[in-house]
C-alpha cells in the first residue's frame, strides 16, 4: 500500500517536472525579438528628413528666410552654414526644432529622425 502511494507521487512529480521544463521551454522559443535598426544610414535624408522640410518648413523656409530649406539646395545650405554639427543634439537645426519660441511644432518623430540622421554623420544619402 505505502509503496503503491509513494509511487503515484513520483508519477505525479515526474509529470510536474516534464509539464514545468516545457512550459519554460515553450515560453524561450516566444521571447520577444525587438526589431532591429540599421544602424548605419537608417535615416535617409532623401527619404526621411527632406519630405519633413517640404510639409512643414518650406512655407517659410525657402530662397529667401535662412536655412534654404528647397529640394536639392537645403542640404549643401544647412552643412555649410553650421546648422548641422555633432553631436546632434546640439546642433543648431535640432535646437531649434526643440526650442519653444519657433513655429510650426514639428511631431517627437520628425525630430528623433532629424536628430538621428545627424548623429548618424549627416549623409546626403
Ligand atoms: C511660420 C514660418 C516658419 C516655419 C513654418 C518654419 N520656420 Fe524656421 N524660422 C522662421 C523664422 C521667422 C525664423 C527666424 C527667427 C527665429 O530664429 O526664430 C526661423 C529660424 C529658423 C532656424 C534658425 C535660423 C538661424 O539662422 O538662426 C532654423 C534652423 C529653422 N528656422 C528651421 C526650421 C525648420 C527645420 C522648419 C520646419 C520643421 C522650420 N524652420 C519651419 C519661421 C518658420
Amino acid at each position: 500500500m505505502n509503496k503503491k502511494v509513494n509511487m503515484i507521487s513520483q508519477i505525479l512529480v515526474a509529470v510536474f517536472v516534464i509539464a514545468t521544463v516545457t512550459g519554460i521551454s515553450s515560453c524561450e522559443k516566444n521571447t520577444y525579438t525587438p526589431p532591429t535598426i540599421n544602424p548605419v544610414d537608417s535615416v535617409h535624408f532623401e527619404a526621411d528628413v527632406q519630405p519633413i522640410f517640404n510639409s512643414i518648413c518650406l512655407s517659410c523656409h525657402g530662397a529667401v528666410k535662412a536655412p534654404d530649406l528647397r529640394d536639392g539646395y537645403s542640404y549643401a545650405y544647412l552643412t555649410t552654414h553650421g546648422y548641422v554639427t555633432l553631436p546632434g543634439e546640439t546642433s543648431p537645426l535640432y535646437v531649434k526644432l526643440i526650442g519653444t519660441d519657433h513655429s510650426p511644432r514639428t511631431s517627437d518623430i520628425q525630430k528623433q529622425k532629424i536628430l538621428i540622421w545627424i548623429n548618424q554623420g549627416a549623409h546626403n544619402n
